[in-house]
């Protein structure tokens, strides 16, 4: 995630580019720049580091002008650095842009701009936005950007400002990127999330998928992409204060599930593109021959992440024919695990700084293993002292109960499993472009999936007396049921089991009464008919069972009491829609208990003793 702002009116813009920036630091802050016009000359100051970093290379010496833009970086592929930085520029530094999500077709986008003679100053997807633009010079900046857009495959948010449009700032929104104009009194603002607004103004307007909106102190005009005007009324912001963090939602925890349409697609951020099959990492750290030489990969995590790498050994086994072990870290750390340097050790920490995690890991590499995080959390102890990163690029995660760093986790071992299925020739390149294809359409379909809530929410008041749940999933999905269960503990105190449902008949049938939900996962893949036969075996005891089953299956309403739909995809790609419910039903269910579930009792978010 990233944080876009820009301001044009009577004011310096400065003065609320930067503090819109310290209020969006929770979507990124390993690089900051910002860019003004003044007498028709851009001004572009960038730099590594915090917003604090930008603050002081602007000491003494402010930016001036009334129109600016700025932005502040989350860590995507390769090291931040200033020329990564954004704002980017045209050739001639006469346009600037700050861009926030994926350029899926950047890479020929600009071959064909270097072959027209366009010089790039980065490597980053966001620069060629610039030169698109540039070569529409000859129109307003509305039209130009525009035109530019045409060209872009992908999801994001933009804003542009121009020498020659001295008050004028052009946004373009596609995709899951955020985007909000704050509507002033001869002053316009837009920032990627409200809280950059507050204190400015509570009048806005919401830019929609596919829209542009040209802004000047006197107004703003938004169109869509092929022209045609978009009258929309503004609306007015009720919140202030922690509220505004909360972007107005009653929690952190509901609106960091809200966020995972555009996480996800940030995990994904120039990893992989359309035309597949190739999966890049470049901060992975190892080369693909070194991946081909592995003879084991040993994944260690606790808590939810330890659920995400359970995931992760489906996946790997599966596309890479790699022997996989997944220890939970508390216990490898003891065991005197046998690693050597063909073991490729894995440790999932959405912190990074996890106690038992980080001992796991030093333990695998004293013995001589190459060590891989997934970690979400930019110069962690765990990231700085692995051998190579896979940022999840979640953004900060608030709510002790870990969301949208799991879907994020989940993301970052498939494109493991890619990766390494490929390096070792046991992935068909023609399957990974399929796969790779579903991956990119997982963000709208998790947007497809949270338009439950409000029906969960009515499933949760029928069950939020109940003392027991039982939560129930095969093959991939018996992780999700184990990461069901934690959710529901740990937010609602409610006792919870996930278990495999192909060990139902081996004890846990036992519980099996009225009393106990059962939450089946039950998607439609190579698991349904046993899943089918194993609710039949519930509901032979009086068990009352809700399905997570596929978008249009009608025929597990024969056996379900309730059934919560979730959207077709690829069987290995269904745990990130699943999450989603199963977050949502442990998230009503502790509101309507009254639980405090941004900070349950006894929990911290990072543990970072034994
Ligand atoms: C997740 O909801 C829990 N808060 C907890 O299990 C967490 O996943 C675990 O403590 C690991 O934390 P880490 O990912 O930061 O290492």
């Amino acid at each position: 995630m990233c944080g876009i702002v820009g301001y044009t009116g009577h004011r310096d813009a400065a003065g609320f580019v930067l503090p819109g920036l310290h209020r969006l630091e929770y979507r990124g802050y390993d690089s900051a720049g910002i860019a003004t016009i003044s007498g028709g000359i851009l001004d572009v100051r960038k730099t590594i580091g915090k917003i604090v970093d930008l603050e002081a290379l602007l000491a003494g010496d402010p930016p001036r002008g009334t129109l600016g833009i700025g932005h502040t970086r989350w860590a995507t592929h390769g090291r931040p650095s200033d020329a990564n930085a954004h704002p980017h520029v045209d050739c001639r530094s006469r346009l600037a842009v700050v861009h926030n999500g994926i350029i899926e077709n950047y890479r020929e986008l600009r071959k064909a701009l270097a072959a027209e003679g366009h010089r790039f100053r980065s490597q980053t997807d966001s620069e060629v936005i610039a030169h698109l633009i540039e070569r529409h010079e000859g129109e307003d900046l509305a039209t130009a950007v525009g035109r530019a857009a045409r060209e872009l495959h992908g999801a994001y948010a933009i804003a542009c400002i121009r020498h020659d449009a001295p008050d004028t700032l052009v946004v373009l929104r596609r995709g899951s990127s955020p985007l909000v104009i704050g509507l002033g009194h001869g002053e316009m603002f837009v920032a990627s999330d409200i809280p950059a607004l507050l204190g400015h103004t509570r009048e806005i307007l919401v830019l929609e998928d596919g829209e542009l909106a040209m802004l000047t102190p006197g107004g703003v005009t938004v169109r869509t992409l092929d022209g045609t005007l978009v009258e929309r009324r503004p609306t007015t912001v009720p919140w202030d204060g922690e509220a505004a963090e909360r972007s107005g939602y009653p929690h952190f925890m509901l609106k960091e599930i809200f966020e995972q349409p555009e996480t996800v697609q940030n995990t994904l951020r120039e990893r992989v593109d359309a035309e597949g099959p190739e999966v890049r990492i470049p901060e992975l750290g190892l080369k693909d021959r070194d991946l081909a030489g592995l003879n084991r990969l040993c994944f260690v995590a606790c808590g939810t992440s330890w659920h995400a790498a359970l995931v992760g050994k489906y996946l790997v086994e599966t596309f890479a024919r790699l022997p996989v072990e997944v220890d939970i870290a508390s216990e490898f750390r003891y065991r005197r695990p046998v690693v050597d340097g063909r073991v490729l050790t894995v440790p999932i920490s959405q912190s990074g700084e996890t106690a038992d995690t980080l001992a796991a890991s030093r333990e695998a590499r004293d013995q001589g293993s190459r060590v891989v995080a997934i970690c979400n959390v930019v110069g962690s102890s765990l990231a700085r002292e692995s051998d190579g990163v896979i940022y999840t690029r979640a953004g900060i995660e608030i709510g002790v109960a870990s969301t949208k760093a799991f879907t994020a986790q989940i993301v970052a071992v498939t494109l493991l499993a890619l990766k390494l299925g490929l390096a070792r020739n046991f992935l068909d390149p023609a399957l990974a472009r399929q796969l790779i294809k579903g991956l990119l359409e997982l963000p709208e379909l998790l947007s497809v999936a949270l338009r439950q809530s409000d029906a969960i929410r009515g499933i949760a008041e029928r069950f939020a007396d109940r003392r027991n749940f039982l939560y129930l999933g095969r093959g991939l999905h018996f992780p999700l049921a184990l990461e069901g269960a934690l959710k529901l503990k740990e937010i609602s105190y409610i006792h919870a089991e996930g278990y495999a449902a192909g060990e139902m008949k081996h004890g846990p049938i036992a519980l099996i009464d009225r009393h106990t939900p059962v939450v089946a996962i039950a998607p439609q893949g190579s698991m349904y008919e046993k899943m089918a036969s194993n609710l039949e075996e519930v509901k032979a005891r009086d068990g009352f069972v809700i399905a997570l089953a596929t978008d249009g299956d009608d025929e597990i309403r024969a056996t379900a009491d309730v059934v919560v739909p979730v959207p077709a995809t690829m069987e290995c790609l269904q745990p990130v829609l699943v999450a989603a419910p199963l977050q949502l039903l442990a998230y009503h269910l502790g509101v309507l208990r009254g639980c405090d579930v941004d900070q349950p009792r006894n929990l911290a978010k990072s543990v970072t003793v034994e």
